[in-house]
């Protein structure tokens, strides 16, 4: 294939992956963009495989390496189950940010392309500053899968004079920069580079260590916008166009994602990444020496029960959260609502902007079940309406419908907005134990005298109030 035709192929397959985002922005046309990303990437591979910069002796290697590579993508995305979704999103980052930093290495140690002046000193600092970016979406990634999946606890690491060492390793990845560049063979640049390698990985496991539970989102995404600049300075160091853009559009819509997940959960964006919020303050103790601990008494429900609520309901609104993510309860979800709209019930959704374990989670599952898309309201545009609800069901959700939220300043996640479920006439908590969330905080919700609890498995107990709604 000639250069130019390779061009034309990149530039393709860029269209087309700036499609593939747009359509991925819409549940309706998610499976249009998914395919246009599929084929955006394989037009990629192809151009550069057969592209004039591969030698017809390495094919054989990159056919080998891209069955191994595929067979692994293939059987993890066979295997994986939705709940662990944000685990595998994790890890394929670390894995992003871990060959950008082996083609930094590889490119630095590579004595076939000899640059000279200005743009010796430029490859050099495409190439610290690629490895520095990898590393850091490297441990920082692997570190999030941990939390994620629960290995690792969601309690914030607070290092005494945290900012104090974040700014002193930044300083002295600069100065090692300076060493790097100044240089004269490989072999004086390495111990740099080995150090500033050393100090990005340290770094990637410190900042995400320190953010608490709550906060995860933002830093899932913000992991995300990383692996595209790593993504993106892969693309300088091997002067591949592409890459430079598909790495620009990944690391600039994770930006905007970070900022967009900061602003529904009123938190500073720099301060987040800084660390110390979702930190777990413990509540104020009270005069008395006890902490300070929700009050009221619980009130549990009956499957039967339930189905009456709903039954004498005229308006329900639904809030699904990371349980019923768990209990693959949507399919009854859906059964439930067409029983209760055919009955005349007017049945929406509130969908938090982060319920469940990564962005549009609910979305996703709420759309495979074929539940309407326009009874599926998003926080800002239902929250006014639960006054004039008469049962909020509440479906494994504990943290994004926390009253704490609003009520108590010394609240870990104090100031994220919340689905205001209490304000509706009668609320149900669907869980299987009084456990906390995600944040691990505790929930005064449940003890509100309009709240009742339905304990057990979300899907289980929706089955026996499909049943009870149906008798
Ligand atoms: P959580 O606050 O994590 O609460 C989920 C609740 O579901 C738990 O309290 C659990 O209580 C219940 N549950 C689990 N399995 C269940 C089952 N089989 N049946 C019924 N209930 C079950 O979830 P949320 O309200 O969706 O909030 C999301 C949290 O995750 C937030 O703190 C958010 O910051 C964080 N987070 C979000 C993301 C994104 S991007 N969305 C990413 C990382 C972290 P029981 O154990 O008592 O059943």
């Amino acid at each position: 294939m000639t250069s130019s035709l390779a061009t034309v192929a990149y530039l393709g397959a860029a269209i087309l992956f700036i499609l593939s985002l747009g359509g991925l922005s819409n549940p309706e046309t998610s499976r249009r963009g998914n395919l246009y990303g599929v084929v955006g990437m394989a037009l990629a591979v192809l151009a550069t495989i057969v592209g004039p910069r591969v030698a017809t002796a390495g094919i054989p290697w990159i056919i080998g390496a891209l069955l191994i590579g595929g067979s692994v993508g293939l059987y993890a995305a066979k295997t994986v189950k939705m709940t662990q979704m944000p685990e595998l999103v994790a890890l394929m980052h670390s894995l992003v940010g871990l060959a950008a930093c082996l083609v930094g290495f590889a490119s630095y140690v590579d004595t076939s392309v000899q640059f000279q002046g200005a743009e010796k000193a430029i490859h050099e600092v495409e190439i610290y500053v690629g490895i520095l970016i990898g590393a850091v979406t490297f441990s920082g990634s692997l570190i999030a899968f941990g939390k994620l999946n629960g290995k690792i606890g969601g309690k914030p690491l607070m290092l005494p004079a945290r900012h104090w060492l974040n700014l002193a390793a930044l300083l002295v990845v600069v100065w090692f920069g300076r060493e790097f560049v100044n240089a004269h063979d490989v072999q004086s640049g390495m111990p740099p580079l080995i150090v500033m390698t050393a100090i990005a990985l340290l770094f990637g496991v410190h900042m995400v260590m320190a953010i608490g539970g709550a906060d995860m989102p933002v830093v899932v995404s913000m992991l995300n916008s990383y692996s595209g600049w790593a993504a993106a300075a892969t693309g300088f160091m091997l002067s591949n166009d592409l890459l430079i853009v598909t790495g620009a559009l990944v690391g600039s819509s994770g930006a905007i994602l970070s900022y967009i997940m900061c602003s529904a959960m009123n938190r500073n964006f720099i301060s987040v990444i800084a660390g110390g919020f979702g930190g777990g303050a413990p509540a104020a103790p009270k005069a008395d020496g006890a902490a300070a601990e929700p009050q009221g008494e619980v009130v549990p429900v009956s499957a039967t029960e339930t189905a009456e609520l709903l039954r004498d309901a005229k308006s329900v609104v639904i809030v699904p959260g990371y349980g019923m993510a768990v209990a693959q309860a949507q399919h009854t979800v859906n059964e439930i609502t067409k029983t209760l709209r055919d009955r005349g019930v007017n049945v929406r959704f509130g969908i938090h902007p982060v319920a469940g374990r990564m962005p549009g989670h609910m979305n996703v599952l709420l759309a495979e079940a074929r539940v309407p898309y326009d009874i599926v309201l998003e926080m800002d545009e239902i929250n006014d309406d639960f006054p004039d609800t008469d049962v909020a069901i509440v479906i494994g959700a504990n943290d994004i419908v926390n009253p704490a939220a609003q009520d108590d300043p010394s609240s870990p996640i104090a100031g994220m907005p919340v689905l205001e479920v209490w304000k509706a006439h009668t609320s149900i908590v669907m869980k299987r134990s009084m456990a906390s969330g995600y944040a691990g905080v505790d929930n005064p919700l449940f003890y509100k005298e309009n709240n009742r609890m339905l304990f057990g498995d979300a899907k289980k107990m929706l089955d026996e109030v499909l049943v009870a709604l149906k008798a």
